[in-house]
């Protein structure tokens, strides 16, 4: 069992300490924010995300993970120390990796292997590796939020990137058994983008699709029915939407482009992926006012404001990308989200999905929230002031909510 040092406490960081503690291995995890260390000593992980606070309530009860603010202490006895530092979209769509440079400005790491698990761009961990005199190793994550511990604790891939081959396999015995590829930094670096941009790229291209069925009279559940079966394909991420969120597909398209722009690669493609998805909330707010008539003073309800069901984060979510727009037009906005309780930028937010309906002229859905396919139909119809729900999911049963008196429009379908 390995000594592991992990600089940042955010929702990758926090997995990886709680999840490699889990596995045996002794963990210090050191974040500058005070307030955060503190409740994650009692176990509050601060975040909606299955299993995590038992996992770290785990590794304290068993002394095999302990919470600091100071890096020193992370890195001291350290075998491996894993930087799982923020890396936000900078001025120009850069990766800003001034919280990266500020941990390694003040720390030297010594004697222990440097993995570098933030997602950042290609050659950064070289650039690193020149300036340090332990080896380096690009480690990215595959977390996705709300299945972040699932996804830790049976990988579908471990990659890592090193010029040293015995660094590398210390890494990858680290982890459970899964499929490796042990590959040069850059590649390692490069795969995370690569792959984050091909699901958007996937999402806009089935959004645009949606689009297109909607023109042309088709189905966009029997179109990406059909490509599914082609293995080719796959079957995942052809969900039409209001457009794809959180709190890595906008950052690393943005990065992935500014990469490729600095290198001078032109890559339409990408360009096409993030302006597709910047339309998506003007197509929402655009059926929207077909459904409800003119938005000002309007009072509409919106089912779900987190960026995708299954967690309580709302970065650069599509949900309130469309109501922002709603509101600028004067739209009236109640919401409801399962994890949401405080009212959000202009949603004031209701305590039931039937509270957001009341007198709305309009019902949005805009998180897939299972629970908001089972709502009492015929309560939600008696309670709008005009039946309507915009389903940017198809979310909803269409039978019993067509059956309720409620007209539903949904994506990627010919309208009634
Ligand atoms: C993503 C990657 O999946 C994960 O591997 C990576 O490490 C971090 O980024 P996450 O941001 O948690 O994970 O979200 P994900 O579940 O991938 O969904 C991204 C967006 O696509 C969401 O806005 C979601 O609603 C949307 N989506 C997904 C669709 O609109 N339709 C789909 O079929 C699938």
């Amino acid at each position: 069992m390995a000594r592991i040092g992990v600089i940042g406490a955010g929702y990758v960081g926090l997995t990886t300490a709680a999840c490699f503690a889990h596995l045996g291995h002794r963990v210090v995890c050191a974040d500058v924010d005070e307030g955060k260390v503190t409740a994650l000593r009692r176990a509050e992980i601060g975040a909606h995300e299955p299993r995590l606070a038992e996992l770290v309530a785990e590794g304290l009860r068993t002394g095999r993970l302990a919470f600091t603010t100071d890096n020193g202490e992370a890195l001291a006895d350290a075998e491996f120390v894993y930087l799982c530092l923020p890396t936000p979209t900078g001025e120009n769509g850069e990766a800003d990796l001034s919280a990266v440079h500020a941990v390694l400005g003040d720390a030297e790491p010594d004697g222990c292997v440097l993995v570098v698990k933030s997602t950042v761009p290609i050659g950064t961990s070289d650039d690193i590796a020149r300036s340090q005199r332990v080896p380096v190793v690009s480690n990215p994550e595959f977390l996705r939020e709300g299945h972040a511990v699932d996804d830790f604790l049976r990988p579908q891939r471990i990659v890592v990137g090193a010029d040293d081959e015995s660094a590398a396999r210390s890494v990858l015995a680290l982890y459970p058994e899964a499929p490796a590829l042990v590959t040069d930094r850059a590649s390692a670096e490069l795969v995370k983008y690569a792959s984050n941009c091909f699901l958007a790229m996937k999402l806009s291209y089935v959004n645009s699709l949606a689009e297109l069925c909607e023109q042309a009279g088709a189905d966009i559940g029997d179109v990406t029915e059909g490509m599914r079966l082609d293995e080719r394909i796959g079957a995942a991420f052809l969900r039409p939407g209001p457009g794809w969120g959180g709190s890595c597909f906008p950052k690393d398209t943005r990065a992935l482009l500014s990469t490729s722009d600095g290198a001078h690669v032109d890559f339409p493609l990408l360009r096409a992926t993030i302006d597709t998805n910047e339309r998506q909330a003007r197509r929402v707010v655009e059926k929207v006012r077909e459904a409800a008539g003119p938005l000002a003073g309007t009072r509409i309800g919106l089912l779900g404001l987190t960026f995708k069901a299954g967690t309580d984060d709302l970065r650069d979510s599509p949900a309130l990308a469309v109501a922002g727009l709603l509101a600028d037009e004067g739209a009236v906005l109640t919401g409801y989200d399962p994890c949401v309780t405080a009212d959000t930028g202009p949603v004031h937010v209701a305590e039931t999905a039937l509270d957001a309906a009341h007198d709305a002229s309009a019902l949005v859905v805009l998180t897939e929230w299972p629970e908001f396919a089972e709502l009492d139909w015929p309560a939600v119809a008696a309670g709008m002031s005009r039946p309507v729900i915009v389903d940017t999911r198809n979310l909803l049963p269409a039978d019993k909510v067509t059956e309720s008196g409620i007209r539903l429009v949904s994506t990627g379908r010919a309208a009634d």
